[in-house]
């Protein structure tokens, strides 16, 4: 009897090591869409949900103390009459966009999907009746966008969410919490997701910070993932540590390695592909009041910075509640668009710059081709320390016209005729190692 219980002991105690030490191996299918992933450098965000109806964000229900009860009687009142998912991925497409990442279901719990899980979806609950994402994964599929899911670990409606910091006033009854059924029905919901929209790029989940030392069983989910779906790439912005199973890194609001806005404290740059999300104005979603947009110019400058890193930029809009874009959302992505068709070629499939991100600019490499992104110089020379090889030659990808250098022992000085002015001067310099 003994020789039993410690025989069975020593089973429990194996499998408790056994996932501890889970190790994940991503297979070849996910390494591939890595590589493609971080090639890519350009994705677009969008944070769509009833919330924007009210035009004050994705986060209303929360900062202005609305009871679930009252917020969800927003669903019956949506119908977002100009939505059109072939017109939205043409505006993506045409920004140089790769990809979209689109908010299936944000903290306020209502899911922009067909749910057999809930009824709180855009199908069963709204007047509009359409799975907008279904339309959305046909369009990326026909127009070659990969979808990527954004996906909340926080629901600020079900009363089985075991509640967190945020959504505290929603009026939930906490004695119905439970966190295995809660769990399940995630654990569903992403189930219907991968299965029900074709390939899916990547799940992008959002909210772990707001209870930072709960267990959220995230290796678990993860595994369930990429046991329906090999190739799909996780990101998860808990802020923290990258964690076993996740394919790539997120920074919301900062370059990898920077802490400007107060959410990457936690965070060393890993070696995983790396994502940087922003907004073009101040909000993720529709804000009726915030016209703070960033110019086109700033944008593409804060792109060129997470490109210097070997990053990608995840730039966001939000659509009101009509369905369309903002106007000076749709602009700027044009005139992205316009750029990134003339000088893609020192973007896309490049890697991170020999040369760390300046404040006159970046570098990036693409074999032995090095991009010099001039963003910001007062002179009309600049030297760049490459030891190690030798310059072949150097064009401006401006004006076609060839560069004059000099080399020394110390790398290479680049002159030009004038000071560069454009938003950025670009020069393509082939090397040669030594
Ligand atoms: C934050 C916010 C959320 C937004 C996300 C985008 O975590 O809670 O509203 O979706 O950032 O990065």
């Amino acid at each position: 009897m003994i020789k039993r219980l410690s025989l069975l002991l020593v089973a429990l105690i194996s499998l408790e090591v056994a996932a501890k030490e889970y190790k994940y191996s991503p297979t070849p299918e996910n390494l591939k869409r890595r590589k493609e992933f971080a090639d890519s450098k350009f994705g677009i965000f969008i944070h769509w949900g009833i919330y924007s109806m009210m035009g004050d964000g994705e986060w209303v229900m929360t900062n202005q103390n609305i009871k679930h009860k009252r917020y969800s009687q927003l669903a019956s009142g949506f119908y977002p009459s100009k939505f059109n998912a072939k017109e939205w991925i043409e505006i993506i497409k045409n920004s140089g966009a790769k990809y979209l990442c689109f908010t299936s279901r944000h903290h306020d719990g209502f899911s922009m999907f067909h749910s057999d899980f809930t009824e709180y979806n855009i199908v069963d609950a709204t007047p509009f009746k359409r799975d907008v994402l279904k339309e959305l994964a046909e369009e990326c599929n026909k127009q070659e966008i990969k979808l990527h899911l954004y996906y909340s670990h926080i629901d600020w409606g079900r009363d089985d969410f075991p509640v967190g910091g945020t959504g505290q006033n929603s009026g939930r009854d906490k004695s119905k919490e439970n966190w295995s059924s809660y769990y399940s029905f995630m654990n569903n919901q992403l189930t219907e997701l991968l299965t029900n929209y074709g390939e899916i790029g990547a799940i992008w989940f959002d909210g772990v910070w707001d209870k930072p030392n709960f267990d959220w069983q995230l290796e678990e989910q993860y595994r369930l993932i990429h046991s329906i779906q090999p190739q799909c790439l996780i990101a998860n912005n808990h802020h923290k540590e990258i964690r076993e199973g996740e394919d790539f890194q997120n920074f919301e609001r900062d370059l990898p390695g920077q802490n400007t806005a107060g959410y990457s404290e936690g965070q060393q740059v890993s070696k995983l592909p790396l994502e940087s999300c922003q907004t073009m104005n101040n909000t993720w979603g529709y804000n009726i009041v915030d016209d703070n947009y960033k110019s086109t110019k700033e944008i593409i400058h804060f792109l060129l910075r997470n490109v210097g890193m070997g990053a990608n930029l995840l730039l966001n809009v939000g659509p009101g509640p009509d369905g369309s874009f903002p106007e000076e959302a749709a602009t700027r992505l044009k005139e992205i668009g316009e750029w990134l068709s003339k000088y893609g070629e020192s973007v896309y499939g490049t890697t991170a710059g020999i040369i760390p991100p300046q404040d006159w600019g970046i570098t990036a490499m693409k074999d032995n081709t090095m991009y010099v992104h001039i963003l910001n110089l007062n002179n009309n020379s600049l030297h760049l320390p490459i030891k190690g090889y030798k310059v072949k030659n150097a064009i401006s990808l401006i004006n076609g016209k060839s560069v004059e250098t000099k080399q020394d022992k110390n790398g290479v000085t680049l002159y030009f005729d004038e000071i560069p002015t454009e938003i950025d001067h670009i020069i393509k310099v082939e090397l040669k190692p030594i």
